[in-house]
């Protein structure tokens, strides 16, 4: 068709070229160089991280070690998991016995909804700053365009998202924060120096576009719910455009939200025929080949487990390649089933009807 035409390479094109790069440099430097994301500023993010929410605090620490010393330089926090202070004290081990220094790593953490409000803002990063033993964060994201209530450290922390959970009907309390403030202070975190690139979570492309309309320093990083139900070509092709670099959170899909009651386990991604066909032809598991298609499409992802069996599997991926047919088989199985939908869960879960992307 004439429009297609005029139309810039296809994201999954553009995004192969660039693993077949980072894949060959891997190879050369010993397979020890995690496959890395340069970002509109230059920094350089590792494509495979590990996910913190839902990991049990008592065995984080030894979970973040045991993944420094499979090679992983890359974590995912945040205020919201509850679980900093654990995640720092495993990045100070690992530092101490020589597995890996600070600038080793990135770490990722996310502005929670309480503290929106410009003068929360750089006090909620100090928290998390302080919790991971840390003196500066390789990325902040917004968590949610969702701002609420303040709720002050020492009361509660993290807050999560009812106002006062000992209410007799607790709700989720708006507080009517323009992004455009949270943006601004976000901003003066990084001429602070305490975070080298700023970023969002959860923003439709509406959302992004009214931010660069305003941003000085433009987004490095969306990170949002990506896998193969749940592609967002059109988001990624936005972000493409704009040269913000996507992460994928639960790109396992439905795996992550049983225990929470928000999937059914026959929506699992495991016994697809698509996915086993693949897997049987790789001699990989079904869950390597769906995290290899989320790097391979050029996306970052941050699969989360507590099993340090699958730590290794995960990483797992770099030592092998999708063909053109297989990428597009498994982009085929999209289903626009979104998971983590702020418009359901807080409706059922927290009494308030929030919807985000509609
Ligand atoms: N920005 C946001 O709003 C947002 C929202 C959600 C998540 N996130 C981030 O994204 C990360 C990942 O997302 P997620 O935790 O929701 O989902 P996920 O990483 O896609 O899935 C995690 C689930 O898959 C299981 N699993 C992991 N590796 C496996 C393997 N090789 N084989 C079989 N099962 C496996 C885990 O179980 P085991 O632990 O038992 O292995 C866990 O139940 C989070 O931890 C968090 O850091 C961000």
């Amino acid at each position: 068709m004439q429009i297609r035409s005029s139309l810039p390479l296809p994201l999954t094109y553009v995004a192969d070229l660039k693993t077949i790069y980072v894949i060959k440099k891997q190879f050369s430097e010993g397979c020890s160089v995690n496959n890395l994301l340069t970002l509109n500023n230059g920094s350089q993010i590792p494509s495979l991280g590990l996910g913190m929410w839902k990991i049990e605090k008592p065995i984080l620490p030894e979970l973040v070690q045991e993944a420094i010393k499979i090679g992983y330089r890359h974590f995912d926090s945040a205020c919201d998991y509850g679980n900093e202070t654990q995640v720092g004290k495993g990045i100070q081990s690992a530092i101490k016995s020589g597995f890996c220094d600070r600038e080793d790593l990135w770490i990722t953490s996310k502005l929670w909804n309480t503290y929106h409000a410009a003068k929360h803002v750089r006090p909620a990063l100090q928290k998390s700053l302080n919790d991971l033993q840390l003196d500066y964060l390789d990325l902040y994201l917004i968590h949610f365009p969702i701002a609420t209530k303040f709720v002050p450290f020492e009361h509660r922390y993290p807050p999560e998202w009812f106002f006062d959970p000992d209410a007799e009907f607790p709700k989720i309390e708006i507080n009517p924060v323009p992004i455009r403030e949270t943006w601004e202070a976000m901003e003066d975190l990084v001429s602070q120096g305490l975070v080298k690139n700023i970023g969002i979570c959860n923003f439709n492309c509406s959302l992004i576009r009214d931010l660069l309309s305003y941003a000085k320093i433009r987004p490095s990083v969306l990170q949002v719910e990506l896998h193969p139900r749940l592609t967002q070509e059109k988001l990624l092709k936005y972000c493409h455009q704009e040269e913000i670099a996507v992460t994928g959170f639960s790109p396992l899909g439905a795996e992550s939200y049983y225990s929470i009651g928000m999937a059914q386990p026959e929506q699992s991604l495991f016994a697809n025929a698509v996915i086993a066909q693949i897997s049987n032809a790789h001699k990989k598991t079904p869950a390597q080949i769906i995290l290899r298609w989320g790097v391979q499409r050029g996306t970052a992802i941050v699969p989360k487990t507590s099993s340090p069996d699958r730590l290794r599997e995960n990483y797992g991926i770099f030592e092998f390649h999708l063909n053109d047919d297989e990428m597009t088989a498994i982009t085929a199985l999209n289903l626009n089933q979104r998971y983590n939908d702020p418009g359901h869960f807080c409706d059922i879960a927290f009494n308030t009807f929030f919807p985000i992307y509609e």
